[in-house]
């Protein structure tokens, strides 16, 4: 799966398209929703909710870290469960409440807040998708360990952390770990899922990159 491959051609542009990576480059959020709005969910997420039903473990609470527009809320909405959307950008909630239904927005809250101030709630799943990098290095260990704690026996991480190859590595306020440091901050899970991405974008995108990404579903114990 490519990670953000979704393109659009950004008004007055020639003939290099812009894609969701290159919003999230530059941290143009709205940009960044735009392009991808109505996108299905990660398949990190598809992965830790299928886990959850084949065992039978009913619906619980999940916390969406750095929702954005809401793709993976909206799909936790739809199975059930109860849903605490965050995010730090003013224009996600409102997109991620409007295309809520009637029936399900009781089940959701959403709560605008920066990584570095996020309380993390007992639940039984943290996802955080494409969403860590953008943690400044500062506050991750305080995040990280928040959302550990936050996480039930038998809960889940569903989510992406981003590689020390990858080119974004470089942008200051950025955090990426080697895959050791992964290993290392999954202490206390078992992964059931680490899919290692690592590959160049070709050379006639817009502002190629190389990327290394880990997608992981992981089992606190
Ligand atoms: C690449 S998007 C991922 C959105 C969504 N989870 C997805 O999978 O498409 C990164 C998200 O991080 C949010 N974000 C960036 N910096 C943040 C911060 N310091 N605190 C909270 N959220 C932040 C942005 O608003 C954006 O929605």
């Amino acid at each position: 799966m490519d990670p953000m491959p979704e393109q659009e051609k950004p008004e007055g542009s020639s003939d290099t398209p812009l894609r969701s990576q290159d919003y999230s480059e530059m941290e143009d959020w709205p940009g960044y929703f735009r392009s991808v709005l109505g996108k299905d969910p990660r398949e990190t997420l598809l992965a830790a909710l299928d886990r959850f039903e084949q065992e039978g473990t009913p619906p619980g609470l999940a916390i969406d870290i750095a929702a954005g527009e809401g793709r993976d809320s909206l799909e936790l909405l739809r199975r059930g469960w109860q849903v605490v959307a965050t995010d730090d950008h003013p224009d996600a909630a409102p997109l991620l409440l409007s295309r809520v239904s009637e029936d399900n927005k009781a089940r959701l809250t959403t709560v605008k807040v920066d990584f570095s101030e996020m309380e993390v709630p007992t639940c039984e799943l943290v996802n955080a998708s494409f969403a860590l990098p953008f943690c400044r290095p500062a506050d991750f260990p305080v995040l990280w360990r928040r959302i550990v704690s936050a996480i039930r026996p038998g809960g889940r991480f569903a989510g992406q952390f981003f590689g020390d190859r990858d080119t974004w590595a470089t942008i200051p306020g950025r955090s990426h770990h080697s895959r050791e440091e992964v290993e290392k901050l999954l202490e206390g899970f078992e992964i059931e899922l680490m899919r290692v991405e690592e590959k160049d974008d070709p050379s006639d995108v817009h502002n190629p990159k190389h990327w290394h990404l880990f997608h992981v579903v992981a089992r606190k114990e």
